[in-house]
């Protein structure tokens, strides 16, 4: 059966037994600022999970794609991956766990409508219960019961504490205990296992989890379960790629129709066949092809900084598979072809898709060359954890290049102390981050609050000439020289640096007025005022502005002040410096004349 058909005799499935189909949601969640990406079915549906009515009624099943990244260094294994598709069905407060527990039963057995999988292959496993619910007798009795009328015999069904069969989104949200279904690959373990034997079956991959059906009938906060939910509903998933592999009767999923076009284009080129490296680029350009048609873009932070990861680790298998360089783009119309029928947006993203992933192939080896210079430098049998760290924060070298780098050419790493100054810099950027949002200045006589009006001017003026993607990342004011660190990616030219400094210098002339009004949160976001995205403001805010009304002033932002009362006193303003301070972030020193 091909992955097609597979996807569609899901689907069917459900259909025909009430449910409504619905489409796959975007990566990026819409609602849900407490996640980066939809890492399960039920992510975009938790709002009817907790009881708003959703318009396409009580039963739904769809396709999910989800993004998955805490597991990124299994990548390679035989079932890891990073962007992987969810079949799931639902019951908002529909039916329970007799027909959701028979259905997947059916789907997974049957040959007619379903999967066609053996049964005498299949173990499960249910939730023991502890002081938060009681233990699951109920989904038992109902496999008990299957098991028996289809002449499957031997034990096969596990109780299995908290941290296996109980599943939420997190600490807070609708959970509830599960039912989870394994399938033996092997074929030789089809007269049921003991416990013992099923928890070393599964820990050695012979047993494989195909299917979980979670009974969602309680709310947790914290991790506790609070109270039950006004509905009891079921949220199942089933892990689309891993299933394909079993149907298919294959050990691995890169061995699976939805990988082979993709790893038989890297077997096709000139290259040095390394299976881990060759399943990593395909994991990892496939995840950033989604992602980027989903509408991220490569960056250091967040959702971009992830996206950032996936392409460097990929371009650095590349290196080690000897492909030549900027070959990844290649994989994305094999990449659309696979996806043709259920995902033609690909397609149309191919540009955007293309520009970017070479964009930031061409920005990463312009860092490696810089770092593998610093690299050079250093010790030939160790490396200090300083040294580590400065690779990282000074040249962008991701550390676990710092470290596979290491090993190709026997270098020790002081891997501890590279940790104590990777912590120590977390702090002081913590620190930073207090101090920036206590939205103050160092000291207050008349020069520092001459630099800080002229770091307003700055701000705009270099988003003026390098793009809105320009934001603040850091200042520092003394009464001697103002300092701007911001995000972008690459050094400035001489005229770009002159434009600004030009700019700023004709704000200072024009004599504008500065001035502050202090008003509702919602009323200062809509003057379109700069403040650190996704902080947390009070209910009223100052903002000062530059020039004689707020809805022409030259620079707008959130700010504590204090500034100076007019632009005509700054004096002249040079910028004396612009450099790195890290991979994406951009310093800027300036004086007053
Ligand atoms: N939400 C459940 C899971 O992701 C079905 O496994």
């Amino acid at each position: 059966m091909t992955s097609a058909e597979i996807r569609k005799r899901f689907l069917d499935f459900f259909e025909k037994r009430g449910h409504s189909i619905l489409p796959s949601a975007s990566l990026v969640p819409e609602n849900d600022p407490s996640v980066l990406f939809n890492t399960a079915g039920m992510q975009p549906l938790v709002p009817y999970l907790l009881g708003e009515k959703h318009p396409n009624g009580s039963r739904l099943a769809d396709v999910q794609k989800c993004v998955r990244t805490n597991d990124i260094d299994e990548v390679g294994d035989n079932t890891h991956l990073t962007f992987f598709e969810m079949m799931g069905n639902w019951s908002l407060g529909d039916y329970w766990k007799k027909e959701s527990i028979q259905w997947s039963y059916d789907l997974l057995t049957s040959l007619d409508e379903g999967f066609g999988l053996n049964p005498q292959r299949l173990y499960v496993t249910c939730f023991e219960g502890d002081s938060n619910a009681p233990k699951d007798e109920e989904s038992a009795q109902i496999w008990e019961e299957i098991f028996k009328k289809n002449g499957v015999t031997g034990e096969r069904i596990y109780f299995r504490p908290k941290e296996k069969n109980w599943w939420s989104a997190g600490d807070n949200g609708p959970c509830g205990p599960d039912t989870e279904m394994f399938y033996d690959l092997t074929g030789d373990l089809d007269k049921g296992m003991t416990l013992e034997e099923y928890l070393k079956a599964d820990e050695s991959q012979k047993v494989v989890e195909i299917w979980n059906n979670v009974f969602m009938e309680y709310l947790s906060k914290d991790g506790k379960v609070v109270e039950k939910l006004q509905n009891r509903n079921v949220d199942t998933g089933s892990g689309f790629e891993r299933v394909v592999a079993v149907i298919q009767g294959k050990n691995n999923v890169f061995d699976t129709d939805l990988f082979t076009p993709i790893t038989e284009h890297l077997r096709e080129n000139p290259s040095t066949s390394i299976i881990k490296s060759e399943r990593i680029i395909a994991d990892h350009v496939r995840t950033a092809i989604f992602l980027i048609a989903d509408g991220v873009v490569p960056s250091n932070t967040d959702r971009g900084y992830i996206l950032r990861r996936l392409i460097r680790r990929a371009v650095r298998h590349a290196d080690l598979m000897k492909l030549p360089p900027n070959f990844l783009p290649t994989i994305i119309p094999i990449v659309e072809e696979i996806y043709k029928d259920i995902y033609p947006y690909l397609k149309d993203g191919r540009p955007k898709i293309t520009s970017e992933i070479t964009q930031e192939e061409e920005r990463f080896r312009k860092t490696l060359s810089d770092g593998m210079k610093q690299f050079q430098k250093l010790s030939t049998e160790n490396i200090s954890g300083e040294e580590a760290f400065t690779l990282f924060s000074t040249y962008g070298f991701p550390i676990e290049l710092i470290q596979e780098l290491a090993k190709e050419k026997n270098i020790k790493v002081d891997v501890t102390g590279f940790n104590n100054a990777f912590r120590l810099h977390q702090k002081a950027s913590r620190v930073g981050a207090e101090e920036k949002f206590k939205g103050g200045l160092a000291g207050t006589g008349e020069m520092e609050i001459k630099y800080h009006t002229a770091t307003h001017l700055l701000h705009q003026a270099l988003r003026d000439v390098l793009g809105k993607s320009v934001t603040q990342k850091g200042s520092n004011i003394t009464s001697e020289r103002l300092r701007f660190d911001f995000a972008f990616e690459r050094k400035m030219t001489d005229d770009e640096k002159m434009n600004v400094q030009n700019i700023v210098n004709e704000k200072i002339q024009a004599k504008l007025p500065v001035q502050k009004v202090t008003m509702k949160k919602e009323d200062a976001e809509k003057t379109g005022a700069l403040h650190f995205f996704g902080d947390k403001y009070g209910e009223e805010v100052n903002v000062y502005f530059i020039g004689e009304k707020i809805e022409e002033a030259y620079s707008k932002e959130y700010c504590g002040g204090p500034h100076t009362e007019n632009t005509g006193s700054l004096g002249k303003f040079i910028i004396t410096k612009e450099e790195a301070v890290s991979a994406g972030v951009r310093r800027i020193k300036a004086i007053l004349e």
